[in-house]
């Protein structure tokens, strides 16, 4: 009795696992060796296997659907095609994506559809190729990488010519970027494939970069000399074609505010002034031929704002100091002691009028001569003592 339960409950499990196998014989295999690629930023190329072991005479379709969020998906898919193909493109990029595909019969008796087989499909994960052209022939390029991907590879050519990245640069085990050199990047755009495979989908990355747009001139640096004449600034040259540069001097003579000074030329000169310090700064740019431009060069001095010939600039100075301070010196003597050593004429007019005080009865007349004779032949002619009164106005004077 107890064992008849036991047999029911056994013949029930294998008869369940029987029409388990039976019902799974019916169903298609999904298809194999599922790859997924990204030749673009919006192309996805899926590829796959007709499934091994099935019947020559079935003939089978795939039925392939997009979702817009993550595997595994709910709800009905953004876009679904069928075919007999083994490849499909797709034409489309969002941020989050999953694929499903399956195996459909066409012609297949007693054949169901397959399960389905999913995979997330994120977007690229290079983003932001930039290059620096830090010489004619040197350039480093680099990227940003959310996560470690070890196949990644980086190849790079003008005109469809793609040769492989030799000299990679790492962040840790991350490539982060691309050390390239030995030709001339500065003539033609170049083309960069950035590929490798994340979470098993290929992807596949391409950018264009004008090196001539990239330019950063390293810093360069500065030179002062001077002969008698002038003062020379010369600046050290960056390995870029010359006629491509400018440069920049940017120099402070004395005191005075800084003053530029531009040109292809890498040495500008000034005339030359020995009492004044100088200090320069220099600096390049490429917009001749494209965009960039170097950092600013250290400052550099060049002499003093003292005197080489202070002796005589301070002769120079100091002696009309001194002679004006004598001459004043001198004035002011003179004025003090004026009467002794010029001493008091009488002022002709006081004498004039005097005379003329004495002369009434005769006008005075500018530009006549004085003619005292007369006055006294007249004053002896009248009175004899007249020796008396000659000789009072005299003491008088
Ligand atoms: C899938 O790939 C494996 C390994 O590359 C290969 O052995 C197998 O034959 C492929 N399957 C089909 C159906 O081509
Ligand atoms: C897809 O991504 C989600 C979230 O990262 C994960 O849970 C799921 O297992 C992935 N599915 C497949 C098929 O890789
Ligand atoms: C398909 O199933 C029918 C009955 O369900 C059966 O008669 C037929 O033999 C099967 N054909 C094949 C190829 O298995
Ligand atoms: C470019 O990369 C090389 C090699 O890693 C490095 O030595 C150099 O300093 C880098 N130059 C610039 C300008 O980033
Ligand atoms: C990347 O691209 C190169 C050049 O087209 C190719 O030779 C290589 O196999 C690709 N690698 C991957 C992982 O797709
Ligand atoms: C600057 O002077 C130093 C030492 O005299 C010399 O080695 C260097 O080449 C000069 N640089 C330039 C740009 O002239």
């Amino acid at each position: 009795m107890g064992c008849g339960f036991w047999d029911i409950s056994l013949i029930a499990c294998f008869s369940l696992v029987l029409v388990g196998v039976s019902a799974g014989s019916d169903e298609l295999p999904p298809p194999e060796n599922l790859t997924l690629s990204m030749s673009s930023d919006f192309s996805i190329i899926i590829q796959w296997n007709r499934p091994a072991g099935l019947d020559a005479d079935c003939k089978v379709q795939y039925q392939i659907e997009l979702y817009l969020q993550k595997c595994p998906p709910s709800g009905t898919p953004k876009r679904q095609w069928r075919t007999i193909d083994l490849s499909h493109t797709v034409e489309e990029m969002a941020k989050e994506m999953c694929l499903k595909i399956f195996t459909l019969p066409v012609t297949c008796p007693n054949k169901t559809k397959s399960e389905p087989l999913y995979k997330n499909i994120t977007k690229h994960p290079v983003k932001d190729l930039s290059c620096v052209c830090y010489s004619r022939e040197k350039m480093n390029c680099s990227w940003s990488l959310d996560s470690d991907i070890s196949d990644l590879q980086l190849y790079y050519g003008k005109k469809g010519i793609l040769k492989p990245c030799v000299s990679y640069i790492y962040d840790g085990f991350k490539k982060t970027g691309c050390h390239l050199y030995g030709e001339n990047f500065l003539i033609d755009t170049y083309h960069f494939l950035v590929n490798g495979t994340e979470k098993g989908v290929i992807f596949q990355n391409h950018f264009d970069i004008d090196a001539s747009l990239s330019v950063k001139i390293p810093p360069l640096k500065l030179n002062i000399t001077t002969d008698q004449k002038y003062i020379y600034f010369q600046s050290s040259k960056p390995d870029f074609p010359p006629s491509c540069l400018k440069y920049h001097f940017y120099f402070k003579k004395c005191n005075e505010d800084e003053k530029k000074i531009s040109g292809t030329d890498t040495t500008q000169r000034l005339e030359y002034d020995e009492s004044c310090s100088y200090t320069a700064r220099v600096q390049a740019d490429f917009l001749t031929c494209g965009a960039g431009e170097s950092k600013m060069s250290e400052t550099v001095s060049y002499g003093r704002n003292n005197d080489p010939n202070w002796p005589l600039k301070v002769s120079m100075i100091v002696t009309p100091l001194i002679v004006s301070c004598c001459l004043i010196v001198v004035l002011v003597l003179c004025r003090r002691h004026k009467e002794s050593i010029f001493p008091k004429i009488p002022a002709p007019p006081l004498l004039l009028k005097d005379v003329l005080s004495n002369n009434r009865d005769k006008g005075f007349e500018v530009g006549k001569l004085y003619e005292p004779h007369e006055d006294v032949v007249e004053k002896i002619s009248v009175e004899p003592e007249s020796i008396y009164r000659h000789a009072e106005p005299a003491n008088t004077v």
